[in-house]
């Protein structure tokens, strides 16, 4: 019998998972987290990492072979190092990345490179202490800048730097952020907003990448660089003689669906086709009641077929997916 895999209507392969293991974080980025109060899961509503690692296993089976573990911030969660060593050894993952606001890295940077975690990306809006913690709710920026270079002295490479440009909040410090990338390797990328869940942020404070682009033309000429088919969401260019990159990431302004290969493990095993959509197919109750994998994997196959051909965000309101950011994990 052919092996079935995962391609959706639109013919998009689909070998790309994202994993968030918690909807809990450290920080309390304005961007990201609700203003109003808001319940975090319940334990028992989080997958176990044996749960999460079945799945997975059931998703390599099915074609995935690059996946990336995100939260709320993953590196909170109890027992993470060890389950990034399980994640090590699951034959047919050949690229695992990790999405981290960096608090934690440096403390356990060891045991995450030893994991077999090849990439790294950090959150970092901006270079001022008080204004990290103006945006982040905590006084972290130089535990996080610490953790940025001993990730880079222990060789991850890339080592991307995601900024949420943001009109008031960090608008003035965009060419500082670029200008990194003379210094060190790093791909600095600019992320548009978007607008999940009800959060401090005004969709008004947009920055999108053209009017970003304008902020760094004073720093020289942005060179393109090719796509590799492999490459994600980011729109990628080099300014003359840096040895870092810049990328556009353009959810808003110039969407890339098209080119979509990716799929979303929530915490709370619900399996997510696309970033800003509501839909979504719940794993955990076929898991918790017994379902074999022949079972789970028609739920996965069946669930791919509803993948969205494009989001239609810029066209709605602000509250329409129905998630936060840190329980879908970006
Ligand atoms: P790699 O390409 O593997 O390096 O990952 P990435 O850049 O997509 O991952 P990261 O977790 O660093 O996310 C960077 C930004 O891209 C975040 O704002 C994500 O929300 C956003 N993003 C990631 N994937 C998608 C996607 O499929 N659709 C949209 N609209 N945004 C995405
Ligand atoms: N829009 C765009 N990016 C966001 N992130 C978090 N919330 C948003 C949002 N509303 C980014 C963080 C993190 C990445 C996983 O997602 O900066 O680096
Ligand atoms: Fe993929 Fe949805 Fe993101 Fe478009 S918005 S790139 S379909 S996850």
């Amino acid at each position: 019998m052919k092996k079935q895999s995962l391609i959706d209507q639109h013919n998009r392969h689909l070998n790309y998972l994202r994993v968030s293991v918690t909807d809990r974080c450290n920080l309390r980025c304005s961007y990201c987290l609700p203003t109003s109060p808001f319940a975090k899961l319940p334990h028992e509503e989080i997958l176990r990492y044996e749960e999460i690692l079945r799945l997975i296993r059931l998703a390599v089976s099915l074609g995935i072979s690059k996946l990336r573990v995100t939260g709320g911030e993953p590196l909170i969660r109890k027992g993470i190092y060890n389950f990034l060593e399980e994640l090590g050894t699951i034959k047919g993952l050949t690229d695992i990345s990790l999405t981290t606001n960096g608090i934690l890295l440096k403390d356990h940077i060891n045991q995450i490179q030893t994991a077999g975690i090849g990439r790294i990306n950090i959150s970092l809006d901006t270079l001022k202490r008080d204004k990290y913690q103006q945006i982040t709710g905590r006084d972290r920026f130089l535990k996080v800048w610490d953790s940025i270079q001993a990730a880079l002295q222990m060789g991850f490479e890339p080592i991307k730097i995601n900024v949420v440009a943001l009109k008031g909040i960090n608008d003035d410090e965009l060419q500082d952020l670029a200008h990194l990338s003379f210094d060190y390797p790093f791909h600095i990328r600019f992320i548009e907003y978007m607008p999940i869940g009800n959060v401090e942020v005004n969709p008004r404070q947009n920055l999108l990448t053209p009017e970003i682009k304008k902020h760094l033309s004073a720093l020289g000429k942005l060179v393109p660089i090719a796509r590799d088919v492999d490459d994600g969401p980011a729109e990628r260019f080099r300014f003359e003689g840096a040895p870092g990159e810049i990328g556009f990431i353009s959810a808003l302004s110039h969407h890339f669906c098209h080119q979509c290969n990716r799929l979303r493990l929530t915490a709370s095993g619900q399996l997510r086709t696309c970033l800003l959509s509501s839909y979504q197919v719940d794993l955990k109750n076929p898991l918790r009641l017994g379902y074999s994998d022949n079972q789970l994997a028609q739920i996965l196959l069946e669930a791919v077929q509803h993948k969205t051909r494009e989001h239609n965000i810029a066209k709605k309101t602000q509250t329409c997916i129905s998630s936060r950011m840190s329980a879908i994990g970006g």
